[in-house]
């Protein structure tokens, strides 16, 4: 891959295997099929790697679709960056929406993320205890099986609140568009 000196990597692999820096705690299957279970997830920059993992998943960073301005200016405002030392807890969200979803257009889709499931105005409830990155797979190719993988890091001590923002998300009519998604809970691995 060509990559421009300096900038941010866009492109992750997240491999489920037996090595990476973070133990896998729990693998629920929230909706859809299961992946093979695992005990170490690996997220590496760019795409090589982790040949003997059992699974592997691509994503890249992408422009925003849905985010106003106004939304943007309290994102940045308040969203710390992925790595910080005490965030020894993170989840791994696979998720694929339906075909019903992609053929939706464009306002539609962002009058049922927000205006209907208030997903930034939810998120922002949470930050900065939670640092995010969304990662696209649907414009890598044929045979990603996910639409996003989502990732979130946290400290243990907002465990409890993770599990309460994802329960309001789930509750939510954007949801109902979600065909297949995996809920991969990890902590930092100590050596
Ligand atoms: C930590 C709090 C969260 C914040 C601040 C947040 C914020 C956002 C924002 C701003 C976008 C839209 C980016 C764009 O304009 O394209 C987005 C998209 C997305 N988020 Fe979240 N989010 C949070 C938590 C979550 C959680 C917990 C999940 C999964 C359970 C999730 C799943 C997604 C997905 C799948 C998308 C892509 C939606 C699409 O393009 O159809 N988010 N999020």
């Amino acid at each position: 891959m060509v990559q421009v000196s300096g900038a941010p990597p866009r492109l992750f692999t997240f491999a489920g295997g037996d090595s990476g820096d973070w133990r896998i705690v729990a693998m629920t299957a929230v909706a859809g099929e299961p992946l093979p279970d695992a005990s170490r997830l690996a997220m590496i920059a760019g795409a090589a790697g982790a040949e003997r993992a059992k699974w592997r998943l691509r994503g890249i960073t992408s422009n925003e679709r849905y985010v106003t301005r106004g939304e943007k200016s309290e994102l940045v405002a308040k969203q710390q960056d992925l790595g910080r030392p005490d965030s020894t807890c993170a989840a791994l969200i696979p998720i694929r929406k339906t075909a019903a979803w992609w053929a939706l257009a464009q306002d539609e889709r962002r009058r049922i993320f927000e205006e209907s499931s208030k997903h930034v105005r939810i998120g922002l409830k949470y930050l900065p205890a939670v640092a995010r990155r969304l990662h696209h797979c649907r414009d890598l190719g044929e045979g990603e099986l996910f639409d996003f993988l989502t990732w979130f890091e946290y400290g243990p001590s907002d465990a409890a609140a993770f599990d309460a923002l994802v329960a309001e998300l789930r509750a939510s009519e954007e949801w109902r568009y979600v065909g297949r998604e995996i809920d991969i809970r990890v902590i930092r691995a100590e050596g």
